[in-house]
C-alpha cells in the first residue's frame, strides 16, 4: 500500500530504479558512500532559483503554483527549517494520530481536495472536523492572507513571510479545483470518464517522461519493496497527484502544468492513473 506523503520518510531523494542496486554494490566495493550517488534528484545550484526563488516579474500562473506548493509543504517549498513540534492549533483532542511537522501543513487540516471535513478527510487518519478552504475561493488575496495570521494559523513571518502568504492566498482565491467532478469519493480513484486520455498521454510523454520515464517508473520514492511510481501514487492518491501536476512537488526540480488548462491537468492525472503501479506490471 502507498501512504500519503508524510515528508518524514521523504528525506531520502528518489532512487534511480535500474541503477540503484548495481551502483550501491559497486560503490560499496569502491568504498564511496552510496548516498552521494543516490542524490541524483537533489536539485543543483542552477535550479535553486526555480525551486525556491521567485521570478522578478511573477506571472499569475507562477504565483498560484508557488502558493500551491506552500499549501502542500511550506518549509520544503521555501527552504526553511522544518518545525519540530506539533502545531498548537492542531486539534489533537479530535485526532491523536497526527503529530509533529505534518500538523503545520495546510493540507493536513484542509485536505488535498480543499474540502476539509466535507471531502476525503471526512473520515480516516487525517480527520480533524475542520472545514475546507473552498468557501474562501474568489475572495481578495489580502483578505485571505489576513486570516492566515489568526489564532488558527500560528505561522510567524520567519516561517512564511507576508509576500509568501499572499502567494498562498492567491492560490486559495484563484487556484482551487473542485475534484468531485473527476474523482470518485467512494473509492478515491479517478473517474473512468475523467479528462481525455489521448491528451493526457501526449502531455505525459512530452513533459513528465523527461524525468519520470515513459511508464512513470524512472523515479521511485518508495522504501524497500514498497515502490512508489507516478502510476502508484496517481491510482491511490489522485487528489494529491492533481496538486503535484498543477503546482509541482515542493523542494524538487519538477515542472508544473499550472499554465495549462484545468482540463489538461485532469487529463494528465487520468493518464497517470493508468500507468504501472508496481515493478512487475
Ligand atoms: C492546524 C489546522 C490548520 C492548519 C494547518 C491550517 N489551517 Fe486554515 N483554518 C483552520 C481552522 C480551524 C479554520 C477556521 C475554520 C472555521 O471557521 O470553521 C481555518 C480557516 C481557514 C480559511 C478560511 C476558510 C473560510 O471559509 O473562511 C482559510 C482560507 C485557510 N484556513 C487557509 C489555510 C492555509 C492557506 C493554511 C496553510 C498556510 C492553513 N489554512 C493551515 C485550521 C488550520
Ligand atoms: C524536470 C524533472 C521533472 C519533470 C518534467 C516532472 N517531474 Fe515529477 N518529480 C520530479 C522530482 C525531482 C520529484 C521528487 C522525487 C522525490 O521524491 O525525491 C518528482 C516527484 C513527483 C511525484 C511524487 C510527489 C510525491 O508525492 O512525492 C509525482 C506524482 C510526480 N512527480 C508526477 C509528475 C508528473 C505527472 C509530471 C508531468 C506533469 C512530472 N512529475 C514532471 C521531477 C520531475
Amino acid at each position: 500500500m502507498i501512504h500519503e506523503s508524510s515528508h518524514l520518510r521523504r528525506r531520502r531523494p528518489a532512487r534511480l530504479l535500474p541503477l540503484t542496486t548495481v551502483a550501491a554494490s559497486l560503490l560499496a566495493v569502491a568504498g564511496v558512500p552510496a548516498e552521494e550517488h543516490v542524490a541524483t534528484f537533489e536539485h543543483g545550484a542552477h535550479q535553486q532559483q526555480f525551486v525556491h526563488g521567485a521570478p522578478q516579474e511573477p506571472s499569475l500562473e507562477w504565483t498560484i503554483a508557488a502558493g500551491g506548493r506552500i499549501y502542500d509543504t511550506w518549509w520544503d517549498a521555501l527552504d526553511r527549517p522544518k518545525p519540530e513540534t506539533t502545531n498548537p492549533a492542531y486539534p489533537t483532542a479530535v485526532n491523536d494520530k497526527q503529530s509533529g511537522p505534518n500538523t503545520w501543513r495546510c493540507k493536513e487540516c484542509h485536505g488535498w481536495d480543499y474540502l476539509g471535513a466535507e471531502g476525503l478527510y471526512s473520515k480516516g487518519s487525517h480527520y480533524t472536523g475542520i472545514k475546507g478552504v473552498m468557501g474562501a475561493a474568489g475572495r481578495p488575496g489580502e483578505e485571505i492572507a489576513a486570516i492566515l495570521r489568526d489564532a488558527n494559523h500560528p505561522y510567524t513571518p520567519e516561517m512564511i513571510s507576508d509576500e509568501e502568504m499572499l502567494r498562498v492566498a492567491t492560490f486559495i482565491s484563484l487556484g482551487l479545483t473542485d475534484m468531485r467532478a473527476f474523482i470518485d469519493y467512494e473509492t478515491r480513484t479517478v473517474k473512468p470518464d475523467a479528462g481525455d486520455i489521448d491528451r493526457g498521454r501526449a502531455l505525459f510523454q512530452t513533459i513528465c517522461a523527461a524525468c519520470h520515464g515513459f511508464d512513470g517508473r524512472a523515479m521511485d520514492w518508495g522504501e524497500g519493496d514498497d515502490h512508489a511510481f507516478v502510476g502508484t501514487e496517481a491510482s491511490a492518491l489522485p487528489d494529491e497527484v492533481y496538486n503535484k501536476i498543477s503546482n509541482a512537488h515542493p523542494g524538487a526540480a519538477m515542472v508544473n502544468l499550472r499554465a495549462l488548462s484545468e482540463f489538461d491537468r485532469i487529463s494528465v492525472l487520468a493518464y497517470a492513473a493508468r500507468l504501472p503501479v508496481g515493478l512487475d506490471d
